[in-house]
């Protein structure tokens, strides 16, 4: 008889801890499986291999061969209207007094259109790493009457333009030679004023630009400059850059998006601001 209630009591102390370390089990077990579950929702791991082409200033892509032929490669007909450059000023917000800069200027096709947009009262910086491109636009300055221009001598890291002081940059049919382009857009960037626009004039087309989001969507990184033809002559050097990269590579460097627009096929131009 006394030993009825006792009987009871263990029964319902031992249901009671049975029942605690199954949900105990159950809790842990869940908790494992989410761990295992989460790295296939996390943005895709970087191994080694896929970042071993990862330059000093971040960039994880190889680059055009930079240009070496005549200054007067890009002074050919229609161009004002292929890459609709009135337009793209406008979009730049460029106008007279405004002080800018074309970086990568080669034999100077743009920097006399600025020199024109921006008057006498405006400047334009001519920059180029190359001494024959920039002795070549003082020349060409001097000769067509330009006042307005001045050269700048960079190197590939460094535009070495003004601090805080530019309205508006351009960087035309240039950049996807620059050989440390994050590097320069930091620097770039420093020297425009806040609000200022940087526009970047580029060749891509459909198949380029999937190409070049299916490869980010898949590895995190873009691996190489996409629909290269990495053949090491500049002649043929395919010299394409999907606009997704350049609109990435601006925004890693501190830019906001402005907005990119389609010129005449194959171009577009890419605006962002400081
Ligand atoms: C294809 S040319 C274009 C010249 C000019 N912008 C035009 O379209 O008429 C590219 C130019 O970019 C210059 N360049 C390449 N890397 C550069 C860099 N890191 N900084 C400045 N200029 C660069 C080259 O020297 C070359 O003159």
């Amino acid at each position: 008889m006394t030993r009825r209630p006792f009987s009871f009591l263990s029964i319902f102390a031992g249901t009671v801890a049975a029942l605690s370390i199954a949900a105990t089990l159950s809790m842990a077990f869940r908790y494992n499986a989410a761990r295992r579950a989460a790295p296939s929702q996390a943005a895709p791991s970087k191994t080694s291999d896929q970042n071993s082409d990862v330059k000093p200033d971040g960039t994880a892509r190889p680059t055009a061969q930079s240009w070496t032929g005549s200054p007067l490669e890009f002074e050919y007909a229609n161009r004002d209207q292929t890459l609709r450059i009135q337009k793209v000023m406008d979009l730049l917000k460029i106008k007279r007094g405004s002080r800018v800069a074309d970086v990568g200027a080669g034999g100077g096709w743009l920097s006399v259109r600025l020199a024109r947009r921006v008057e006498a009262s405006g400047l334009v910086y001519a920059q180029e790493i190359l001494p024959k491109y920039t002795q070549f636009i003082a020349q060409r300055a001097r000769r067509e009457g330009f006042q307005n221009i001045r050269t700048i001598l960079g190197t590939t890291d460094n535009p070495k333009l003004p601090a805080n002081s530019l309205d508006a940059v351009v960087i035309l049919n240039a950049y996807h030679e620059f050989d440390k382009p994050l590097a320069m857009l930091r620097q770039i960037r420093a020297s425009m004023k806040a609000g200022a626009r940087l526009g970047f004039i580029e060749r891509d087309e459909p198949a380029l630009r999937r190409e070049a989001q299916e490869a980010y969507a898949k590895t995190g990184v873009i691996k190489r400059r996409l629909g290269e033809r990495s053949d090491n002559n500049p002649a043929t050097d395919d010299h394409r850059l999907a606009r997704e990269i350049v609109q990435r590579e601006a925004a890693s460097a501190g830019f906001k998006a402005v907005k990119t627009v389609d010129l005449e096929a194959p171009f577009y131009v890419v605006v962002v601001q400081r």
